[in-house]
């Protein structure tokens, strides 16, 4: 059983998931390793929130709100890093200069230029696993759809959509945040905050973006500043991308790309839907256990679906009848992330995290997406 210690800047909503994931570690089986959460780092530590991690974690030794010192602690081999867009390139560039493993948040550099930044650090550094979270793909659902588009299922592509749909910024009176500011969240908007979300199944399914026109909107223009006043909303809330898509195979089609912060009715909602000349499916976390398909083999079209289950790639405890939720698959990807530093690749292709080179790709298209909205354009991605 090999120990990786581990170590995690930002404590925030993310940070808390990733430490909640390695505190369930006894729920999986068959795994040749595991973590150990060594050390803590957030700018600010009010007193709840460490004595959190304290009282969770008896083998933490080092809490600080001093990125540097947590990243010079010999006694970390890997880090998590949750912290807001802006601070990816100087954190994630310090981690890899480092010499740590590093498991980043997405957008991975609040632009294409910061991205490119942290993936010239890992040139410098090859032996080291970085990857980029993204959770979704890693539902029994989705890593069912992988396996089909392994196997060339769905014929070809006629048409293809992903998405992740919010509605936690409906109501006007919300106070405003972080991600609402070009500073700190750059000016992808809502497609730096959940873009890449979307992007992990198609990239990963060899689906390459050559063009693309984008509308992009600012729904709710000012927000409570929450200290009296109002404040002005600087990033896109909404955004449609349609794609000219090309798979492994040459052909053209398609792909829809939508990420909205306001979306009536839609709490959390991601989801993947391809029609092809052969099969078509169609999933929605809205209800994660639900795999819709329809085969065609000439006659009539009927669409059909199945429980899924909790088939996870990574082995737990749990039996495959019952549900498989959001807290599941961020202990899953984080196998993943581990899994790829001990065996120095993935479990298989569709169990794999988010690589740098897949997070350059989304930038290309989320900078060629703003072109196309200030030239009412299509762009080459
Ligand atoms: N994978 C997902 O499903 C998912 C969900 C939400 C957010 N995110 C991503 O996670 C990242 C963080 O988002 P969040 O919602 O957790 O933010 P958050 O505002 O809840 O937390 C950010 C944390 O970063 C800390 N921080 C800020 N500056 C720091 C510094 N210089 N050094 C150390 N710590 C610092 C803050 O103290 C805070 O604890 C973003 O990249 C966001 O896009 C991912």
């Amino acid at each position: 059983m090999k120990t990786i210690r581990f170590g995690i800047i930002g404590l925030g909503l993310m940070g808390r998931e990733i430490a909640s994931a390695v505190a369930r570690w006894c729920h999986l089986e068959d795994l040749d390793f595991r973590p150990e959460l060594a050390a803590i780092c957030s700018r600010t530590l009010p007193p709840g929130r460490a004595d959190w991690f304290k009282n969770n974690f008896p083998t933490l030794r080092q809490v600080t709100t001093d990125y540097r010192e947590l990243i010079a602690n010999p006694e970390v081999d890997a880090i998590y890093c949750a912290v807001p867009h802006h601070l990816h390139a100087e954190l994630y560039s310090a981690i890899i200069r480092g010499g740590k493993h590093l498991l980043g948040e997405k957008p991975f550099g609040i632009d294409q230029p910061a991205n490119a930044a942290i993936l010239a650090e890992l040139r410098a550094r090859p032996g080291l696993v970085v990857r980029c979270s993204s959770e979704f793909p890693f539902f029994p659902g989705v890593q069912r759809i992988f396996r089909m588009a392994e196997e060339g299922a769905f014929g070809r592509i006629i048409e293809a959509g992903t998405g992740f749909l919010h509605s936690s910024d409906l109501d006007p009176a919300k106070p405003i945040n972080w991600k609402r500011t070009l500073k700190l969240n750059g000016e992808y908007g809502v497609m730096g905050d959940l873009g890449l979300h979307g992007c992990h199944f198609p990239f990963r399914a060899g689906w390459n973006p050559l063009n693309v026109r984008a509308i992009l909107s600012n729904i709710v223009t000012e927000r409570p500043d929450g200290k009296g006043g109002m404040a002005p909303c600087e990033t896109w809330d909404n955004a449609t991308l349609l794609c000219d898509a090309e798979d492994r195979q040459g052909t053209r089609f398609p792909w829809t790309l939508k990420t909205q912060r306001i979306a009536p009715g839609q709490k959390n909602t991601w989801y993947l839907e391809i029609c092809g000349t052969k099969a078509s499916v169609r999933f929605s976390t809205k209800n994660p256990k639900r795999l819709e398909f329809l085969n065609y083999t000439g006659g009539e079209q009927a669409w059909q679906e199945i429980d899924v289950g909790y088939t996870s790639a990574f082995k737990t405890l749990t039996g495959e009848i019952f549900e498989f939720g959001f807290s599941d698959s961020i202990l899953q990807m984080t196998s993943a992330f581990f899994y790829e530093i001990v065996h120095g690749r993935p479990l298989r292709p569709s169990a794999g995290c988010v690589t740098p080179e897949e997070t350059a790709l989304s930038h290309r298209l989320f900078t060629a997406a703003l072109r196309s909205q200030a030239g009412s354009s299509t762009e080459t991605v």
